[in-house]
């Protein structure tokens, strides 16, 4: 039952019964309160998570409480596993944005994991090489586009797998602000010219996309 219920969500779809029962079999349960860290950067790296319910925001903090929101995860998403494979400690910070419930895998467990099954090693390099792609293209977005063109572009990453017509999200300005790794002033300047431009509307923070069009090629697409 569970297992046909996890079969629904991105990175279980491509794992056979067999792999998933393996999963299973070694994973903890933990339940975050909304607001709750589940570790910090620096951390000493000893388990892998995967995300069964709610949504875990990544991100970093810089010099003086400057953040940087590299990503939200949700149903399906893993994360830790940069610090078991690598460098020991945490390279970012992860926290429940909502009640979130993980899976819980040991350091040695995850490496039998890797060891021992193939599309589940499969499916972790997929997703390494999408996030780092999705990282290179943040960095030349940084060097390259204004304001405008990046929070056109964080708009539509953060909108994906929102499915209605028109596109609606919830997310407040400071998220906005935070996932662009800038302050609040300058991405509500942003949001007031695209409200202009009548490309989105923004209202008690809900975020509804009128014109995906050019949304797009304000984002370089
Ligand atoms: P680790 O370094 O162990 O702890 C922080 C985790 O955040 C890291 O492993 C990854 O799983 C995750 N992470 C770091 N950077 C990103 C990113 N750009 N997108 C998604 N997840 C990330």
């Amino acid at each position: 039952m569970v297992t046909s219920l996890l079969k629904q969500v991105s990175f279980f779809k491509d794992l056979s019964n067999g792999d998933i029962r393996k999963i299973f079999s070694i994973a903890g349960i933990k339940i975050y309160a909304p607001g709750q860290m589940v570790f910090a950067k620096e951390d000493l790296g000893n388990n892998f998570f995967i995300v069964k319910t709610g949504r875990i925001k990544i991100f970093t903090t810089v010099g003086g409480g400057k953040k940087k929101t590299f990503a939200y995860l949700k149903k399906g998403d893993f994360f830790g596993e940069m610090s078991l494979l690598g460098g020991r400690v945490r390279s970012a910070s992860a926290q429940a944005m909502e009640e979130s419930e993980l899976f819980v895998i040991s350091r040695k467990n995850f490496k039998r994991l890797i060891c021992e099954n193939p599309d589940f090693s499969l499916k972790l390099l997929h997703t390494l090489a999408d996030r780092l792609h999705k990282a290179n293209k943040e960095v030349e977005s940084m060097l390259f586009h204004n304001i405008l063109g990046r929070l056109a572009e964080a708009i539509l990453e953060l909108s994906k797998d929102k499915h209605t017509k028109p596109v609606k999200m919830a997310i407040d300005q400071n998220e906005l602000a935070q996932y662009l790794g800038t302050t609040r002033v300058p991405v509500c300047r942003a949001i007031n010219t695209l409200k202009r431009g009548g490309i989105i509307d923004y209202r008690r923070g809900e975020l509804v996309i009128l014109n995906q069009a050019r949304l797009q090629s304000m984002a370089g697409n």
